[in-house]
């Protein structure tokens, strides 16, 4: 079966890598829509990177659209130094091809599922959940559609990753996490916990490199950038490869392990904001609404990768 999914992203290197991922992969997922946010880097950055992807992929039919600049209630919050100044760093940037659609990407998350069957549209969020937030705020009729969100963000054992509490994704608009945790359709979340057991070593991205085609390429000089920053930090021997773990959920939710669980959004304090409270033990009373992943086979999530990046040399 091939799911219907809108992803929704500030490419970021990683979210570049997701949506070669998904890409990749027709048979399983029908992308109905790349919708870009703030986040990275600001939203004039995040939307020509989203189409860049496109174009290299030979992807240029997909519909690109951008959404908020700005978190609901706070200003932005960017990330380049890791990610470098364009958000992608590694590679050269160019104008793409691939259009930038007229259409406000919050206007476009609406009609697509108030058109769509009841639970048949997954929503795949790498970035701040501000553009999905807002279609919630202004339509909540959109939420029956809605088959699953799987949201990159969060983070339990592994604390966060921009400040001691908070992982990036949800600090940079707590509020948006706040509606859309509370939104009642299932949510599959792929916080730090997750994340940080993929990592792309030097082995891993030579084996991407070494498939010789231009998306590999292109692959493998994005993620030497972004291990520079990532591997000082962590002490690592790769930089976690966040936002892919989304679209390898959906593919291959076998090599994942996860528990159902309460998640609530800290909105307030200056201390611990944007912190993902994780009742990994069920400790209160308050209702599941997440899947909560913890556990990867990273091999077999590399092995994977590797296939399906191969495919850009010819089998797409
Ligand atoms: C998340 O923050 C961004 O920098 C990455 O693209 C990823 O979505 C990791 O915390
Ligand atoms: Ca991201």
């Amino acid at each position: 079966m091939t799911r219907k999914i809108i992803i929704d992203c500030d490419p970021g290197q990683d979210d570049a890598v997701a949506l070669l991922l998904a890409f990749a992969s027709p048979d399983e997922l029908e992308i109905l829509g790349i919708t870009a946010v703030g986040g990275n880097v600001p939203l004039q950055l995040t939307q020509r990177n989203a189409r860049m992807m496109c174009d290299l992929a030979g992807m240029q039919h997909i519909p690109v659209f951008a959404g908020c600049a700005e978190p609901l209630e706070r200003p932005l919050l960017t990330a380049e130094a890791i990610h470098g100044t364009t958000g992608i760093n590694g590679v050269d940037v160019f104008e793409p091809e691939t259009a930038l659609q007229p259409q406000h990407a919050v206007d476009f998350i609406v009609e697509t599922l108030l058109a769509a069957e009841e639970s048949s549209v997954t929503l795949v969020p790498t970035g701040p959940l501000t553009n999905i937030a807002t279609a919630i705020q202004r339509e909540p009729g959109i939420l029956p559609s809605i088959e699953r969100i799987v949201p990159m963000g969060g983070a339990m054992r592994e604390g966060g990753n921009s400040t001691p509490s908070a992982e990036f994704n949800i600090l940079v608009d707590p509020q948006a996490a706040d509606i859309v945790f509370r939104c009642g359709r299932p949510i599959t979340a792929m916080g730090l916990d997750v994340t940080h057991q993929v990592l792309s070593t030097p082995e891993r991205v030579q084996r991407i490199r070494a498939l010789g085609n231009p998306v590999a390429t292109a692959t493998a000089d994005m993620l030497n950038f972004f291990d520079r920053y990532d591997t000082k930090k962590y002490g690592s021997e790769g930089a976690p490869l966040h936002d892919p773990c989304t679209i390898a959920w959906l593919l291959w939710p076998e090599i994942f392990e996860g528990k159902d669980c309460n998640i609530s959004i800290e909105t307030e304090s200056e201390l611990t904001l944007g912190h993902t409270a994780v009742d990994f033990w069920n400790v209160t009373d308050k209702p599941v609404n997440t899947t909560w992943v913890y556990g990867i086979d990273a091999p077999a999530f590399y092995d994977r990768l590797v296939e399906r990046l191969d495919r850009f040399g010819g089998a797409l």
